[in-house]
């Protein structure tokens, strides 16, 4: 029986597996448990339509359940296109699912003529849970620049809908050494505004630019370097208490085999995972990455 959900595993593991797996786990505090609960989200980008969609969240939730996931000790979140929210909403209710979801992005209005732009009140009346803001994706075809994105950041926000605020580099500022800059730059401009209750609520997923759809990982300890340095920095804006609340992902072609080292890390909470999301069996190794350890 898995009791406060936070402080399970060790009990739940074999003795002669606790120092091999939990010795060095840093993303815990010394009794093993999290300091925030892990975040597993999966960006589908503009992949599955609405039929394909349910049949992978289907899959996804079988696996699971098969596995006896714990929903409430690793939290698991899916971003599928627009088009696709209303039957997962549907297939989340009916089958009482415990997995969360939400849009790829939203209009920085509320309503009016903003044609092909949705509102974050249309994804809260779906039962939207999280949006996306800011994706490299974004960003790039879409130039979206932080102005806009901090607008939409606040735009989550009025809509009870909690943003997911994407950062990071591209190549060339990694190659040039100001890569943790940049992103503090992005940081800064994309929370301006936020209240503490809004800061801490607020999701960031570190995604360096040439590390998505890559192959090219950041090392656990890049991942780590980059999240200490956003955490470091909402402390500046908003205070430790909210720091120590505010949740951080790291994303970037991460898959069953590499989520686990890169979740050992104290400051990176979860991991937003574009092309392994895709498919259900490697989605749900990484959403149980704790069972890796062992196995390491
Ligand atoms: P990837 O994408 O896992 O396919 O690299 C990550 C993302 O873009 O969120």
């Amino acid at each position: 029986m898995q009791s406060s959900g936070r402080q399970v595993a060790r009990g739940s593991l074999p003795a002669e597996h606790i120092s091999r797996t939990f010795g060095d786990y840093v993303t815990t505090s010394a009794n093993g448990a999290f300091d925030r609960t892990p975040f597993i989200a999966g960006n589908w980008k503009m992949n599955m339509d609405h039929v394909q969609g349910i049949t992978l969240l289907q899959k996804l939730a079988w696996t699971l359940s098969d596995a006896k996931h714990d929903y409430s000790r690793v939290e698991v979140a899916v971003f599928p296109p627009f088009t696709d929210l209303r039957g997962v909403q549907t297939l989340v209710q009916g089958d009482d699912l415990h997995i969360a979801y939400g849009g790829q992005d939203l209009s920085q209005f509320d309503s009016g003529a903003y044609t092909g732009d949705i509102s974050g009140q249309f994804l809260n009346k779906l039962g939207c849970k999280y949006v996306l803001v800011g994706h490299s994706e974004r960003r790039t075809i879409h130039n979206e620049s932080d102005e806009v994105l901090n607008a939409k950041v606040k735009a989550a926000f009025r809509h009870g809908v909690v943003p997911v605020l994407c950062v990071g580099e591209g190549l060339e500022i990694r190659q040039a050494g100001t890569h943790v800059d940049h992103t503090l730059q992005q940081l800064r401009a994309g929370v301006a505004g936020l209240t503490n209750e809004q800061a801490a609520e607020l999701v960031v997923a570190y995604e360096p630019v040439w590390a998505i759809g890559t192959g090219e990982v950041a090392g656990p300890e890049d991942a780590q370097e980059m999240c200490a340095a956003i955490r470091a920095e909402l402390e500046t804006l908003f205070g430790a208490d909210v720091a120590a609340k505010t949740r951080l992902l790291y994303g970037g072609s991460v898959k069953g085999n590499n989520a686990g080292a890169i979740l050992r890390e104290r400051d990176v909470d979860g991991v937003l995972v574009g092309g392994a999301s895709l498919d259900p069996a490697e989605f749900a190794n990484i959403v149980r990455f704790e069972s890796h350890l062992v196995a390491d």
